[in-house]
């Protein structure tokens, strides 16, 4: 019988925007306050780029660290998945852009948006390409600009995300991450409690969509949180059995980082000690899809993450969309 590929993860790269914004920036400009952010969220500061930086832009180097992670060289890379919300426009899709930057000429390119979800969604897509023998090396990247959709007068919501980039190349037979099992979802009940309702086709850019700020994130906290807190622990167990492993086999959580407080609540249903989850949200905030690859970045440079560990990677966000998955490392 033919064995099934394992496919993992042969590099790893990110980037953070250089300028790094604290939440005491906030008090000279919207009632709050660095102590009820921290509180509330857990995040201290984050990464906002500069002007002339799109979403491709911090891409670009992320993917380049990945390839030089792996020591592969951009024309051998043979498709390009970028999980984006904030992509450089409507199209062509930011995988293009991105494609071009890299020279990586042969890589068929395309864009996935599932949100904060995105990473998720498109490490198992790409996975899948090569489970299928459709594709050798598959380089995923997820590339935020999160600063350029915030409404920057609602501190609801501002306060929250950040700009960053995430990047891994997968390759079958890698040294570490062989994906063993996931688990993908979305409850579209749960749609306007996290969305930018103003400038697609169903509401195309005028005068008046701008005059309602219409073309920001904008968020019901509570019932997002409620939800992250739920699906985090039910995802990761779901994706655990389809492992056939249970939720004392975990080694490492590396959850999606959107709130310390939800993170902490998912740990202990999941009876994880939080000496076993990965948290950066003090220094980065909310990345969105980038938020995931930049955490397993950091878990693996930490030394946090050794060889034969199970690891669990978990996401949520708006769609409302979920994904986990079980990772030999
Ligand atoms: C947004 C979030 C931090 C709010 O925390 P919370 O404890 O639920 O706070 P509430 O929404 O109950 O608001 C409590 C009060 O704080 C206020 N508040 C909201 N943002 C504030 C801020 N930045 N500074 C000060 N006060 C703020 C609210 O207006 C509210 O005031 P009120 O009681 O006078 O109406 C929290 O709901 C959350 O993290 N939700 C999930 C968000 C998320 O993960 N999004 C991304 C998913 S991918």
């Amino acid at each position: 019988m033919k064995r099934a590929k394992r496919v993992g993860i042969a590099g790893m790269g990110c980037y953070l925007p250089e300028r790094v914004m604290t939440n005491k920036e906030f008090e000279e400009r919207l009632d709050t306050s660095d102590q009820w952010i921290r509180s509330r969220t857990g995040i201290r500061e984050r990464r906002i780029a500069a002007p002339e930086q799109a979403a491709s832009d911090l891409g670009v180097i992320a993917g380049r660290r990945a390839l030089e992670n792996a020591g592969v060289a951009a024309s051998e890379v043979d498709m390009i998945i970028v999980a984006t919300s904030s992509p450089d426009m409507v199209f062509p899709a930011t995988a293009c852009l991105i494609q071009h930057s890299l020279g990586a000429a042969n890589a068929a390119a395309c864009d996935l948006n599932a949100v904060c979800t995105g990473f998720q969604y498109a490490y198992v897509v790409g996975a899948q390409m090569i489970a299928a023998g459709q594709a050798g090396k598959v380089l995923v990247i997820a590339a935020e600009k999160f600063s350029s959709l915030l409404d920057w007068e609602d501190r609801s919501t501002a306060v929250l995300m950040g700009d960053g980039a995430g990047a891994v190349l997968l390759t079958e037979d890698a040294p570490r991450g062989e994906l063993l099992a996931c688990t993908l979802g979305t409850d579209s009940s749960g749609i306007e409690n996290l969305w930018i309702p103003g400038g697609g086709s169903a509401r195309p850019t005028t005068h008046e969509t701008v005059d309602q700020r219409l073309h920001y994130m904008k968020m019901n906290g509570q019932e997002i949180y409620k939800f992250g807190v739920r699906i985090i622990g039910a995802s990761v167990t779901e994706a655990l059995a389809r492992a056939g492993l249970k939720e004392s086999d975990l080694d490492m959580l590396i959850p999606h980082q959107a709130n310390l407080r939800i993170i902490q609540s998912a740990a202990k249903r999941l009876n994880l000690s939080m000496e076993k989850v990965m948290i950066n949200i003090e220094r980065y905030s909310n990345t969105s899809a980038a938020s995931l690859p930049i955490a397993m970045l950091e878990a693996e440079q930490g030394g946090r993450l050794q060889p034969g560990m199970i690891v669990a990677l978990v996401a949520f966000g708006a769609g409302l969309t979920w994904g986990a998955s079980i990772l030999r490392w």
